[in-house]
């Protein structure tokens, strides 16, 4: 809805453009004549006199307007606003120790451009109720704050591969195959054949590895997990890379490398917001590579020795990986995982053929699992003796068999769950918190 008031004639002049609100808090302004458009996130009057916090997606600032500088009908129009109207606010900036930032806009103008019905969220709702409304949720300063996060995260990624001389891919989210065991797939119907959607861009990352050598791609991956825990969404953000040429210690090192320079990244831009979502940003640039590496045998060992009821072959559950990361402040390579338990395309140890040269990089805290990833299998007998052993179909696949066939490398690569490494940097308790719209078993809208 769209109430056009227009702005009483300014204090003379041209009114001066639009600004964002965290730009009027730099020093020296006051007295200063300002335009500025927002939301209302807060509202009272009393005494003929309107209070209004008006938020940007810069800041927040106080705004006076008295209603005699306004004029009787503005005023009233004003006060009626509710909190979330969209307003444009012209006034002059003074100092006020009680305001937030210590400053406030005097207002002589103010226009409601949406006005807003009363908007259905407050505290101590239900996690029920403002997930039906995340539409409206995502507003709020909490889910502000995780996406910037989010996003300087995404960016730090970006300009570390770059930097390494990476390339980014687009590969496709719709596929043939199912690249990481088909019964975690969400299939469809793609023009009466059967199709899948994206569970990683893997396999599509080491053909692209020919041209280009050193790809990666930042790509939404699918998994219909019907298991309900804090730590799986059904549709998230999955960053890759693949790397020709490359042995377990190079892909560990990039990895480790990677992941401290988008925490160091976000402690350093995102300063504010990750304090205020309750982790210090100088824990998280006390993360330094190397991250310690664990065999998984070693591992096993230590849990036995703690008495968890785990032997060789088992994989890792929450509970063991908590065990192992609950007291560290740096996340763990777990390493060289029993062939049988992990994916068809992860490269049999030489030294070990009971393991695979693969690792999983933990989160500190008990947070669980941010990065798996492997030196992959280019051996083309081994490779299908796997995928029989397995019961994969050899047809879907064979174009990926070619890229065997067609002068080969040794090559690794790895996938980080971005929404994992946000849980783990905001510590929200559920995954959920960490995306706008989370895709769960019970939940496809908003
Ligand atoms: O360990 P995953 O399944 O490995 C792969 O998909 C490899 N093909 C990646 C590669 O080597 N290019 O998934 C990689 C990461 C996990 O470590 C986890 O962080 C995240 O993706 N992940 C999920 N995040 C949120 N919800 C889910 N359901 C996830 N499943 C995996
Ligand atoms: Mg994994």
């Amino acid at each position: 809805m769209t109430e056009d008031a227009p702005l009483p004639p300014s204090a003379g002049g041209v009114p001066p453009p639009f600004r964002p609100i965290g730009e009027l808090f730099r020093p020296g302004r006051e007295g200063e004549r300002v335009r500025l458009r927002g939301w209302i996130h807060r509202g009272r009057s009393s005494g003929g006199i309107l209070f209004w916090q008006v938020r940007d997606g810069s800041g927040l600032v106080q705004v006076t307007a008295r209603r005699d500088a306004l004029g009787g009908e503005a005023f009233d129009r004003a006060e009626h606003a509710q909190v979330e109207s969209s307003v444009e606010v012209e006034g002059t900036l003074a100092a006020d120790r009680r305001a937030p930032g210590g400053l406030e806009v005097k207002a002589h103008a103010l226009t409601v451009v949406g006005a807003s019905d009363a908007f259905p969220l407050f505290a101590d709702q239900t996690e029920e109720f403002r997930l039906d409304h995340r539409h409206l949720t995502v507003r709020s300063r909490e889910m502000v704050a995780t996406l910037k996060v989010k996003s300087e995260l995404l960016q730090g990624a970006r300009e570390f591969l770059e930097g390494e001389g990476y390339w980014e891919m687009t590969p496709p989210l719709l596929s043939g195959n199912a690249a990481e065991g088909g019964s975690e797939a969400f299939t469809l119907d793609y023009f009466g054949q059967p199709a899948y959607l994206a569970q990683t861009a893997q396999l599509y990352l080491e053909a692209l590895l020919f041209p280009r050598e050193r790809v990666y791609s930042i790509t939404t991956s699918f998994r219909a997990e019907k298991s309900r825990t804090p730590r799986h969404l059904c549709e998230y953000t999955h960053l890759e890379a693949e790397v020709a040429w490359a042995g377990m210690e190079e892909n560990l090192r990039l990895q480790e490398q990677l992941v401290t320079h988008m925490v160091h990244r976000v402690a350093r831009k995102r300063e504010e917001d990750v304090r205020f979502l309750g982790r210090d940003p100088q824990e998280l640039l006390r993360l330094v590579p190397p991250f310690e590496r664990l065999r998984y045998e070693d591992a096993v060992r230590q849990l036995k020795e703690r008495g968890f009821g785990i032997s060789f072959g088992a994989d890792l559950g929450t509970a063991e990986e908590r065990a192992l990361t609950q007291e560290r402040s740096q996340p763990l390579f777990v390493t060289h995982y029993p062939r049988a338990i992990k994916a068809f395309y992860m490269r049999e140890d030489p030294e070990d053929p009971r393991t695979v040269l693969a690792a999983d990089l933990l989160a500190p805290e008990g947070y669980g699992e941010l990065i798996g990833g492997s030196c992959r299998e280019v051996d083309l007998p081994r490779l299908l003796r796997r995928m029989e052993e397995m019961n994969i179909p050899r047809e879907p696949y064979e174009w990926y068999l070619d890229l065997r066939r067609y002068g080969s490398v040794p090559h690794a690569g790895f996938g980080l769950g971005v929404e994992r490494l946000v849980r783990w940097i905001t510590r929200r308790e559920h995954i959920r918190e960490t995306t706008p719209f989370p895709r769960t078993p019970s939940r496809l809208t908003p």
